[in-house]
């Protein structure tokens, strides 16, 4: 098993962009420097080999889109940042240090689990949920906390429904929820896991834009896993593809071409361009391609 090396230098990592220096809003440090860094990081789970060999550097206000086949390890490099699962080889760093369990620097948004639908919980319990044991939690009072939600609900656009229970609301609705939930305590590292599920496709270019927007008005990196990358692809800096062999990271433009996913996959893959929109040919893996195809009659 062999990994491809980063191939892109330092400075191109935003795409070349200047970005001013945000800084934190509870400490007042700047945000700057490698928000992740992964040298010759190898995962194994259960005696199985999951990555190996991966090595890249996430500058800090990089928007990274993960994709992969079912099983590629995409959620459990979200769980490695998380201090959750620990790797057999290699090392990682969040902000220059070891991951570790309730880091308030990260948000985390997981791969969708419906809500029960008895479960007595408004969306705004949700979201207030965010801030208890963060910065922000003990030192709130009620009022400014119920303002906090309500705004960062208008973020999502999810106030209209904050106070319905949870688990009656649709799979799109929970979905902003737990955007909120990820956005409320201001991490500078946002670890999304398919949070495009179950969003339509105008819901999903929302979601993506209001995340892109935070991230660069804040200078927060952002770790986007998802199986479709075109509604991400006028957000995203570089992709990182694991294919459950290799791995490959590089801008949008470079890595989703026929050459490039071909090699990394060892199979002939054509890649088709349509307008602004990207499809792989020739992949099928258990029903979910890394790369989505484009929509029938787009
Ligand atoms: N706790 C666990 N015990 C045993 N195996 C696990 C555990 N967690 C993950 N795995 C295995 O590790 C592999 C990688 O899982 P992971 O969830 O990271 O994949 P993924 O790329 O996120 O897949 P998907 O696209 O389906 O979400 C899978 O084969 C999975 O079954
Ligand atoms: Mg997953």
């Amino acid at each position: 098993m062999k990994g491809t090396h980063d191939p892109i230098a330092a400075d191109r990592r935003t795409g070349g962009a200047v970005r001013p220096v945000a800084r934190d809003v509870s400490t007042g440090t700047p945000r700057s420097g490698a928000a992740v860094q992964l040298d010759g990081a190898s995962l194994a789970i259960a005696g199985r080999q999951i990555w190996t060999d991966l090595s890249l550097t996430i500058a800090r206000g990089e928007f990274l889109v993960v994709i992969g086949p079912n099983g590629a390890g995409k959620t459990s490099l979200l769980r490695v940042l998380l201090g959750l699962v620990p790797l057999v080889r290699g090392r990682a760093l969040v902000h220059g240090e070891a991951p570790r369990r309730g880091n308030p620097a990260i948000g985390y948004i997981p791969q969708q689990r419906a809500f029960d639908p008895e479960l007595p919980l408004r969306g705004r319990d949700l979201v207030g949920m965010g801030l208890d044991g963060h910065r922000w939690g003990i030192s709130l009072r009620p009022g400014a906390q119920r303002t906090r939600v309500d705004g960062i609900l208008d973020l999502v656009g999810a106030r209209g429904y904050a106070d319905a229970p949870i688990g009656r609301l649709s799979g799109g609705e929970q979905q902003r929820l737990r955007i909120a939930q990820a956005l409320i305590g201001d991490p500078s590292l946002l670890l999304c896991d398919e949070p495009l599920l179950s969003l339509d496709l105008h819901s999903q270019a929302v979601v993506v834009e209001l995340i892109a927007r935070w991230s660069r008005e804040r200078n927060a990196t952002v770790i986007f896993v998802t199986h479709d990358v075109n509604p991400v692809l006028r957000a995203a800096h570089r992709i990182l593809l694991l294919t459950g062999t290799r791995w490959g990271v590089d801008r949008p433009d470079r890595m989703l071409t026929t050459e490039t996913l071909s090699s990394l996959y060892g199979l002939p893959v054509d890649v088709v361009r349509y307008r602004d929109r990207v499809a792989v040919l020739g992949i099928d893996v258990g029903g979910h391609d890394p790369v989505s195809h484009a929509e029938p009659g787009s």
